[in-house]
């Protein structure tokens, strides 16, 4: 459905207009700049979206945070700020829950980027094998910082890639190591944001103009807005109003 609307818009600074049809499965959606939006569960809103409609799914899912972040179920935040646990748990969705979907969603021969810490890379990657998705690439955002741990200082998160189907070319290029910087200090929307430029790199490596990316859990929208950038649909899910405002916030200021 929302698919459908993109493209009959031409995928840009349209909102879905006749043919579009709110489900009510969707509690709120904001289309603009090629983009469209969810406010509530991924899995009740997954079943308004088509299979095999969807060019690209990158993610970065909730799951439990291990040692550190943490305090009596609250997230803490830069600055002393205390977030309440913003869906970041296992207990609330599970990989074996919302993976079948995405996996639905997604067109054949194409690409699956989720992101990962080094505690959930093996339930997720079993997960993602059991609901059907081919291994291609383990990549790695190296965030040229360290944070404290109890072995190595961490340096690391992982980007698991899958492919659904057969094996298709694209136009990959750089290297397994993704260099980045993470957005840090009064730039930062989110407490685990993604930078832009290693989401735009990962879309423009896997899809074409107009083609469409889904992330089912997009926080604050940087998918999004790496979509736009370069000319591709977006279509995203949060479930916290807290980040769907700010990601629509973040969408209309990309408008021209
Ligand atoms: C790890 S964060 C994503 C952060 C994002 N990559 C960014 O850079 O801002 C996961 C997000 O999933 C959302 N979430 C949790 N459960 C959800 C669900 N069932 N449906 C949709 N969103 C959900 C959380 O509120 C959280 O913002």
């Amino acid at each position: 459905m929302c698919q459908e609307a993109i493209r009959k818009k031409g995928g840009r600074n349209e909102p879905p207009g006749k043919g579009w049809q709110m489900g009510e499965k969707a509690a709120a959606i904001y289309a603009g700049s090629g983009a469209v939006l969810y406010h509530g569960d991924f899995l009740r809103i997954a079943g308004s979206m088509e299979n095999e409609s969807v060019d690209m799914v990158f993610t970065d899912p909730p799951f439990e945070l291990t040692g550190g972040g943490m305090k009596k179920g609250k997230l803490l935040y830069e600055g002393g700020e205390v977030f309440q646990n913003c869906g970041f748990s296992t207990k609330e969705i599970n990989f074996k829950d919302w993976l079948p979907e995405v996996y639905r969603i997604l067109k054949k021969e194409r690409f699956f980027y989720v992101m990962s810490n080094d505690r959930n890379l093996f339930p997720l990657h079993d997960a993602c094998i059991a609901s059907g998705f081919k291994f291609c690439e383990l990549l790695v955002m190296d965030k040229k910082m360290t944070v404290p741990s109890t072995y190595y200082p961490k340096r690391a998160e992982f980007i698991l890639m899958y492919r659904k189907g057969r094996f298709r070319r694209a136009h990959f290029s750089g290297s397994t190591v993704i260099e980045t910087r993470i957005p840090r200090g009064k730039e930062k929307r989110h407490p685990t944001e993604k930078p832009v430029p290693m989401i735009e790199h990962l879309v423009r490596c896997s899809t074409l103009e107009n083609e469409i990316c889904l992330d089912p859990f997009m926080g604050s929208c940087p998918a999004g807005e790496a979509c736009i950038k370069n000319g591709r649909g977006f279509i995203g899910v949060e479930k916290e109003r807290r980040w769907f405002e700010i990601s629509q916030d973040r969408i209309k200021s990309l408008e021209v």
